[in-house]
């Protein structure tokens, strides 16, 4: 049955204190807990002690040192009850055996190539000890690790460590760790391994001295210095920025190799994929390096924002995750170019959370009802949650924000919060209204805005009539306004914005229109000649805009604008705007000609000597295959996409060919790598302009990208150039894989790379080289990397052959699932999440997508994580 919002009740007894002694065995890890609990007198009275647990067996039981009847409790696989237990403060001791060597599930205790760790969230403590599973229940822990000294030298908990040592007598050995903050358990965690340690140390504004360690595989140490300097940058950003100190003497980091997400902020032990911490300049492209910036500040801002304050209960998910996502993406901005990270922050956006938005999978960002929570770490929670953040910012101001969060901070410190309380404190500290604000939590879908503008010469004023809408979604038939701060520029002919004068002079206070009614309009005065409107600037809203803009104006706001997202975004929607008609064309078997303003733009783009090479690069990319299949929305032929995209592309490239070698060549490496922004900036153009090039498909384009492969220093040129020649370029694809893969053949996470690019080649080999690939000695089903890796890759960014018209793509996906799902649900209903757009394509691939998804449904046994995927997609 389906878990719902409005059921929600304080729990009827409370833990105080937990002390955990965990025994590490491969197959039979043995945990005694001694729990500390009493009646929470917010509960209801006279209740049985319900504690939560999933796959354990029970070794024995006592209450207060006593052992309980067999008729005093009872154990089902999901639980274990005491049916009459005494109302008062009383302790129990449980003790379970686990086997983490066949938890294939990774949740709850488990071995990552050896290595002991843990996953709790969300529900995950459960498979380790019984226990009321649940985020509101907050416990201080103390907890006694024990292993073979051979096998976990290394034995890591969360808190502060207590003491350590040998176990007399034997060949055992153990440690003891205290977090004095309560918490609750999915912030639990343990590590027991063989494992090397970067050591650093940081002070925090107090004065007091924290040790840092990031713990990675044996030999490893190298590729952990970039992950240790974000860390320290973290901490500093966070004490300057929000004035959030670090609690405890220690903090520490482990990359493990066996993950199901990308990290996990566990009290004072971040547990890491390591994809997301090592990083060396011939292993890893700027990408992975401002990925790892990002998580490790992710994973360490949770501190304050997701486990000092942590959350009443699931639904509440987004209360921690948007509002870290939006710290991470400031801290981001700060360390970055802001405008840079904007704009791929709003790719992002667009291209993960609207077509969720979109699609049968929609929900709310605090959505009302689950089946499996573990299928709410979606888009819509971490990244929408994250504007949704970011549009209280704007409408409060920065000051407004900070007052707010200064007193979330404070009232809340120590609390299991809602959502409704993160507001009250903003709307407290401000003395506005949040009310309507608030149904950017409950409302999904992404809201719609239409807008026209008219100058009135003889009046000097100018008119800007708003509509908004949103369209139904599952189970949200009628939808109410929402209010939206729409950030504006009236650009004058020179290039320049015009005051903001509103007729009755309120209202466009930080150039921020506040969009509150079905229809409204704007009167600007004073306006003497024709402006264009530069809309949503920076993308102030989560929304779809449409607007009376001609492609004149598009263009000059792509040469104008002060805004530089908008600056990015008019020539995006001219180029997208194409690319629409020249699909419906292709369908059609004929072509449409490619707008002179886009080439103009791009050329105007790239001759601007004043733009940092991060935004051009950002500027010359064409809008993806998955960008124009949502612009279009229903009846999407993915192949006649494909066409028009690639016609679009080698015109572009034959237009500005001399432009784009020139630029290339003017931003030759110089000097030895290093992945500061600057330098990766400057990458990022001259490989833009190196694939642009390709793919006008020339002679000459293809001896620069192998020249380039052959050449390259670090792994993001050498990987670019092995993308470019994998996709443009047939008859050097063969040699140029084998002879990376020969180099990186002992490298897991470059060999991901490898199988991901394979994946994505838009021919109809792929499918046939994916399941290759699958019986590849570097491929393996248990590894969530590297599925993600294969098959994530094929049906999440190879379009044409994902969705091929013989549904073998479909039926490719639905095999791996309904494989996958024995072992590990998890991950297999992220994969069937790819399914997400399905309704949206012409009907032969909708029929074939429509067929895979019942023949998983139709799986004996299948896990309630794909069920549910499964179940909402077919809705
Ligand atoms: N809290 C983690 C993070 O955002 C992610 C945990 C994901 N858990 C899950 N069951 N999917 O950093
Ligand atoms: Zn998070």
């Amino acid at each position: 049955p389906p878990v719902r919002l409005g059921d929600y009740r304080p729990p009827d007894w409370l833990v105080d204190t937990v002390h955990l002694d965990v025994q590490l065995h491969p197959t039979a890890a043995r945990i005694r807990a001694r729990l500390a609990l009493r009646p929470n007198p917010e509960g209801r009275e006279g209740s049985p002690i319900v504690l939560d647990g999933d796959e354990l067996s029970l070794k024995s039981l006592t209450l207060d040192g006593v052992p309980l009847a067999g008729t005093a409790y009872v154990v089902t696989a999901t639980a274990l009850t005491l049916l009459a237990p005494p109302q008062r403060a009383l302790t129990l001791e449980i003790e379970t055996v686990v086997n983490p060597s066949a938890n294939t599930k990774l949740m709850g205790l488990y071995r990552s190539s050896g290595t002991y760790c843990t996953q709790c969230e969300a529900e995950g403590f459960r498979r380790i000890t019984y226990f009321p599973d649940r985020p509101d229940v907050l416990a201080v822990y103390t907890t006694r690790i024990e292993a073979e000294r051979e096998e976990a030298p290394i034995l890591l908990g969360n808190g502060n460590p207590v003491e350590s040592g040998p176990v007399e007598g034997t060949s055992r050995h153990y440690a003891v760790w205290h977090d004095p903050w309560p918490k609750p358990c999915y912030l639990f965690a343990l590590v027991g391994g063989r494992l090397d340690r970067i050591a650093d140390d940081f002070v925090t504004a107090t004065g007091k001295k924290v040790e840092l360690g990031i713990y990675v595989e044996p030999g490893k140490t190298e590729r952990a210095g970039y992950a240790m300097d974000a860390l320290k940058r973290s901490m500093r950003w966070d004490e300057e920025v929000f004035g959030c100190e670090y609690d405890l003497d220690v903090f520490n980091i482990v990359a493990v190799a066996d993950f199901n997400m990308g990290a996990m902020e566990n009290k004072g032990l971040n547990i890491f994929n390591d994809k997301y911490v090592l990083a060396s300049p011939q292993t890893a492209t700027d990408a992975d390096y401002a990925n790892i910036e990002t998580i490790i500040a992710h994973e360490y801002f949770h501190n304050w924002t997701g486990n000092r304050i942590t959350c009443r209960d699931w639904f509440q998910l987004c209360l921690k995750e948007g509002l870290t996502v939006f710290r991470d993406q400031e801290f981001s901005a700060d360390a970055r170019s802001r405008p840079v990270k904007r704009i791929s922050d709003v790719r992002l956006l667009k291209s993960h959370q609207f077509p969720e938005d979109a699609g049968p999978l929609a929900h709310p960002v605090r959505p009302s009802t689950y089946r499996e929570i573990n299928n709410f770490y979606t888009a819509t929670v971490y990244e929408k949650g994250a504007e949704v953040v970011r549009m209280l910012k704007t409408l409060l101001g920065e000051e407004g924000f900070r007052a707010g969060m200064d007193l979330y901070l404070d009232r809340h410190d120590g609390d299991a919060a809602t959502v409704e309380e993160f507001l009250a404190c903003f709307a407290d500290a401000n003395g506005v209204d949040l009310t309507q604000f608030a149904l950017w939590y409950a409302q999904s879908g992404t809201p719609q805005l239409a807008v026209s503008g008219t100058w009135d010469a003889a009046t000097h004023r100018y008119r800007l009539d708003v509509a908004q809408s949103l369209p139904a979604t599952p189970g949200q038939d009628q939808k109410q306004p929402m209010v939206i701060p729409l950030a504006i520029g009236l650009v004058g002919p020179d290039g320049r914005d015009l005051p903001l004068t509103l007729d009755d002079g309120s209202n466009a206070e930080r150039g921020v229109l506040r969009i509150t009614e079905p229809r409204q309009s704007f009167v600007f005065r004073d306006i003497a000649e024709r402006p264009v409107p530069s809309l949503n600037r920076g993308f102030s809203a989560p929304v779809k805009l449409s607007s009376d803009l001609s492609t004149a104006d598009l263009l000059f706001l792509a040469r104008h604008d002060s805004d530089p997202f908008n600056r990015f975004d008019a020539a995006q929607t001219i180029a997208l705007g194409h690319l629409v008609a020249a699909s419906a064309a292709a369908r059609a078997g004929s072509d449409v000609p490619v707008p002179d303003a886009l080439v103009e733009a791009l050329g105007a783009t790239l001759a601007d000597g004043a733009l940092d090479p991060a935004f051009v690069a950002q500027a010359l990319s064409i809008p993806s295959e998955a960008d124009v299949a949502r612009e279009i929305g229903v009846d999407v032929d993915p192949d006649a996409i494909h066409l028009a995209r690639t016609r679009l592309r080698r015109a572009v490239s034959a237009a500005l060919a001399p432009q784009l070698a020139a630029t290339y060549d003017r931003h030759a490496p110089a000097g030895t790598y290093s992945p500061d922004a600057a330098s990766a900036g400057r990458r990022a153009l001259r490989n833009s302009c190196l694939d642009l090039l390709a793919a006008g498909g020339t002679p000459d384009a293809l001896a620069r990208a192998q020249v380039h492969f052959d050449t390259a220093d670090n792994m993001t040129d050498r990987f670019f150039a092995l993308a470019v020649l994998a996709h443009a370029a047939p008859q050097a694809r063969e040699p140029a894989l084998a002879a990376f893969h020969e180099r990186f053949r002992d490298d897991p996470l470059v060999v991901d790379k490898w199988l991901a690019l394979q994946a994505q080649i838009a021919e109809p080999e792929a499918l046939e080289r994916v399941r290759g690939l699958t019986r590849h000695p570097a491929f393996a089903w248990t590894n969530p990397n590297r599925v993600r890796a294969l098959i994530g890759s094929f049906a999440g960014l190879n379009p044409t052959q994902f969705h091929r018209a013989d549904g073998a793509g479909h039926a490719l996906l639905a095999d791996a699932v309904i494989d996958i799902d024995g072992r590990n649900p998890q991950l297999a209903a992220r994969l069937l999440a790819a399914f997400k757009s399905w309704r949206s394509l012409e009907p032969g691939r909708r029929a074939s997508a429509e067929a895979a998804l019942r023949r998983v449904a139709a799986k004996p046994g299948l896990s309630p994580d794909a069920s549910d995927i499964v179940g909402r997609s077919l809705e």
